[in-house]
């Protein structure tokens, strides 16, 4: 039994489609064992309390440094024993030494088809408000491997969208979450949890 952490910032849509891939089946072999939130008032958490799912809040702000965030979120995440850590829309840079501990074991969606509008300032609509700007013609979501950079690890799955004439950023969030993220996030979780991956550098294999 794949034992995972799902941490999360916002609406928790992704947190919901995992929910119930695991309840419907098409996630097999997996648990939620906790949902973790850096913001107190996300609807994600109101999503994990309702599916009596284990929930916790911890936040930067709530410490003096970063460095004493870093160690207390890296022992209460331990404390679940999870096999496996999903970013699902989690807006707080993961500490280094979590990356290391969790090596290969972090995954994250991301709302475009990587390397094109990530890194640095492309989160949320910002995604998509390069796309728009951009004026490309597909856009879509990719599941990768969490490493020490921002959205560089090994991508895992990926989800082609098109773009529609009188997109705004909003409609074409919207699109990409419902036709590619609620599938690849559920997909990529499935496939782990049944030793279906294999990551070599920064390539990865399916079995
Ligand atoms: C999603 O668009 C995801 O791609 C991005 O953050 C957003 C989270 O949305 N990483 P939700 O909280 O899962 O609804």
């Amino acid at each position: 039994m794949l034992k995972i952490a799902v941490l999360v910032s916002g609406g928790g849509t992704n947190l919901q489609a995992i929910i119930d891939g695991v309840n419907n089946g098409t996630i097999t072999n997996t648990k939620i064992e906790v949902v973790i939130s850096n913001n107190q008032n996300a609807y994600a958490l109101e999503r994990a309390q309702k599916n009596k799912i284990a929930n916790l809040c911890i936040s930067p702000k709530d410490f003096e440094t970063r460095a004493a965030f870093n160690e207390e979120f890296l022992r209460k995440l331990d404390s679940y024993q999870v096999d496996l850590v999903v970013l699902a829309g989690f807006l707080v840079v993961i500490p280094p030494e979590m990356i290391a501990a969790y090596k290969n074991r972090i995954i994250n969606i991301h709302p475009s088809l990587i390397p094109s509008f990530c890194g640095t300032g492309y989160y949320g609509l910002k995604v998509h408000e390069g796309a728009l700007n951009r004026g490309v013609k597909i856009t879509g979501a990719t599941v990768h491997i969490v490493d020490e950079g921002t959205d560089t690890g090994p991508i895992l799955l990926q989800k082609a969208v098109e773009v529609e004439e009188g997109d705004t950023p909003e409609i074409l969030q919207r699109r990409v979450m419902e036709q590619a993220e609620w599938q690849i996030l559920p997909k990529a979780i499935d496939l782990i949890a049944n030793g279906r991956v294999r990551v070599e550098g920064q390539k990865t294999y399916i079995k």
